[in-house]
């Protein structure tokens, strides 16, 4: 069965009170309306047809060619909404879902579910359904004395009696797609003045077609976002959801409640993650490290039996067996090799520490290329910036670079040199060469002094 989704996202999501359209508000590192995009996508194999409205052009540059786009110039109601891609999808489809971006708890196991249902019964389109206490906003479904689906009622134009009616309209549909495309531009103007999308359910009645209902078992799926209190929930539910996953991968968490993992993260088997730990963004992590308590990590990589505690690491990369902290910051471009190890009060930005190299208490690196077995002492600066341009450090392998030392870039140090403490390196250290003083000077050989 080819199948195919629409996902409607035309709506401005007046409630958030934003400036930012409703389904771009980050939730758990990642815009609202992705998640609705990603979970179609991986139900029908194909990208789905997002419905545009308000925010259209943001819109479309936060998700690219992940989803097709209609636009919906007036926002005249779901019915309407949908009929928008009816020209892009005519004869392209079995079966066409639709969803709304609003809605991002929604798994793939229940469209699958949905999809499934709908294909074992021969109806004109199967409908999600809810049973809760607090039907407040919700389309009521209809049922017939021996228990079949006769229609979806708004809220706005049901009688006292279907406002009574628990069981609710999730706002999730599985359409035979030749029936949705021939019937959808005859759903009447409601007396709201919208085109009810739910209204597709009287049709298909109406005209001798069943339709089929899915009682959806977890409710919490349903949250439909329309203020930022809902966003909160749904942030929530979603890093509990995402806690759970890497746990039962094999992952501990100390304490789930104060650690945020994006969707987008990877971690390996065997990562302990400490409480208050952030880890966002496009970041991958080994197995066998300890992360945390205190860290934030963003669009990192991060090896295997690697420490990190109390930092902060952003666009970085460190390679197998590296540790850092407490107290240090990576910055963008910043490696730390195998065996690595940056200690206290550290930060270096666009710059490598070779395998094996050392840099322990309040040091600084910037544009700086470090090689193997080196030592940075304590309170070593690379002064990479004039003042107008930056410059390159270049230290070679077997360094031992004196405490307080003030590396003036460019400048190169060679194999194995040393540099006293509180020199200040102004001129490139031949290999082998002892420095020091201000401006640092070659120590002359021991007999000529
Ligand atoms: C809808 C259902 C209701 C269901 C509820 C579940 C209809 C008519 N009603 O009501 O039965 O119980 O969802 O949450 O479908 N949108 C557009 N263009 C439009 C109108 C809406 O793209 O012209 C989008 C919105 O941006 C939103 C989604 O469709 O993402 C749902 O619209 P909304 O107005 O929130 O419908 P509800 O009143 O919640
Ligand atoms: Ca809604």
């Amino acid at each position: 069965m080819r199948l195919t989704a629409v996902i409607l996202a035309a709506g401005q999501g007046t409630r958030m009170k934003s400036t930012t359209p409703k389904v771009l508000h980050p939730l758990a590192g990642q815009p609202l309306v992705s998640y609705a995009v990603d979970t179609a996508t991986r139900v029908t194999g194909v990208a789905p047809v997002l419905v545009v409205g308000h925010g259209s052009e943001r819109v479309r540059a936060a998700l690219g060619d992940r989803a097709r786009y209609v636009m919906q110039a007036e926002q005249l109601g779901t019915g309407h909404a949908v009929l928008q891609a009816r020209e892009l999808l005519l004869g392209q489809a079995d079966a066409v879902l639709v969803t709304y971006a609003d809605m991002p708890l929604l798994t793939e196991q229940t469209l699958r579910q949905m999809v499934e249902a709908h294909s074992r019964s021969a109806s004109a389109l199967t409908i999600l359904t809810v049973v809760n206490e607090d039907p407040h906003g919700f389309g009521r479904v209809v049922r017939d004395a021996a228990g079949r689906v006769q229609a979806v009622v708004e809220e706005a134009v049901c009688t006292p009696e279907q406002r009574a009616i628990r069981e609710l309209n999730a706002g999730v549909y599985c359409f035979d797609a030749i029936w949705l495309w021939e019937n959808l531009p005859r759903v009447p103007l409601s007396p709201k003045g919208e085109y009810y999308l739910t209204d597709m359910v009287g049709l298909a009645i109406a005209q001798g077609r069943p339709v089929n209902a899915v009682l959806c078992a977890d409710e919490s799926e349903l949250l439909g976002i329309n203020t930022r209190v809902h966003l909160a929930e749904a942030e929530a539910a979603l890093r509990s959801r995402i806690n759970r996953y890497w746990m039962e991968a094999g992952v501990t968490l100390l304490n789930p409640a104060t650690t945020c993992i994006d969707a987008t993260v990877t971690i390996g088997q065997d990562t302990t993650i400490w409480p208050n730990t952030y880890l966002l963004g496009r970041t991958v992590i080994g197995s066998g490290c300890r992360i945390g308590p205190g860290s934030m990590v963003q669009d990192c990589q991060i090896g295997d039996d690697c420490a990190v505690t109390l930092s902060v690491l952003e666009h970085a990369v460190m390679e197998d067996d590296s540790n850092i902290g407490p107290f240090g910051h990576l910055r963008k471009g910043a490696r730390l090799c195998r065996g690595a190890h940056m200690g206290n009060f550290g930060e270096m930005k666009s710059s490598t520490l070779g395998p094996g190299s050392k840099m322990g208490h309040f040091s600084y690196l910037g544009d700086a290329q470090i090689g193997a077995n080196v030592n940075i002492g304590a309170g070593t600066i690379t002064c990479n910036f004039d003042g107008v341009h930056k410059h390159a450090t270049v230290i070679e392998d077997d360094v031992f670079i004196g405490s307080d030392s003030m590396l003036v870039a460019p400048v190169r140090i060679g194999q194995g040199a040393r540099t006293g403490a509180g020199s200040v390196v102004t001129h490139d250290v031949p290999a082998g060469a002892v420095v020091y003083g201000v401006p640092a000077r070659v120590k002359r050989p021991t007999g000529e002094q």
